[in-house]
């Protein structure tokens, strides 16, 4: 859902399965075809040019096996209609994954290149015209359990990676493999959430 380009899409077709992205940028959605054909799995991937708000008319109800939505709440209108959407389209016992921008990090990010007033107004969930949304772990969690979601695990993404200046990483011989180890060992701890750019959630349809 909103899979763009197809960067997920193509990976999770060379496994052989079947893989429907929904999109509604038409460049998005020509550069997927043209990537899943030069990837030789252009008969698993199908492009479909629509959003979230339209899924029940695209996708046969409680058909689908799993669904990536990643990157795309922050920008519709509704979250809890969009969740609703996806959990439709779900089979019962079918998987979610969501990915999320966390709020916390954003207000230290703004914090720390000196826009304050911009951190206080994003600490208190209020945004500017057309920015997109944050969401804590916590309001994560109560969208997917309100949208019928059930066995909701949550796991910080990029914890240290956008905080460490990128010489650093790219200077030192095997920093890079040596923070990645780190993001993952810090990935399943809860009190690391608040520090991640993004929150992702696996969840599964009631
Ligand atoms: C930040 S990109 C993420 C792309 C991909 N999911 C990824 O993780 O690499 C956001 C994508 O959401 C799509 N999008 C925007 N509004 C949408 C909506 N209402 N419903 C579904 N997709 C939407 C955009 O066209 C874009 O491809």
């Amino acid at each position: 859902m909103g899979g763009g380009t197809g960067g997920f899409a193509v990976r999770v077709a060379e496994r052989g399965h079947r893989v429907t992205v929904v999109d509604p940028s038409p460049d998005a959605l020509a550069i997927l075809d043209r990537r899943s054909g030069e990837t030789g799995v252009a008969d698993r991937v199908t492009g479909i040019q629509g959003d979230l708000a339209t899924v029940p008319d695209l996708v046969e109800p409680g058909s689908v096996d799993v669904v990536l939505c990643h990157g795309v709440l922050e920008v519709v209108d509704d979250p809890e209609a969009a969740l609703a959407s996806l959990a439709g389209a779900l089979r019962p016992g079918g998987t979610l994954s969501l990915l999320v921008s966390q709020r916390h990090a954003a207000v230290v990010a703004r914090a720390m290149a000196g826009h304050f007033r911009q951190a206080r107004d994003l600490l208190e969930g209020l945004l500017p015209d057309g920015a997109p949304r944050r969401f804590t772990a916590e309001e994560t969690t109560t969208l997917l359990t309100g949208a019928g979601f059930t066995d909701v695990s949550l796991h910080a993404v990029r914890v240290f990676s956008d905080l460490v200046p990128s010489s650093l990483v790219d200077l030192e011989p095997g920093a890079s493999a040596a923070l990645a180890a780190l993001e993952e060992a810090v990935a399943g701890r809860p009190e690391y959430l608040t520090l991640a750019t993004q929150v992702h959630a696996l969840a599964t349809r009631a």
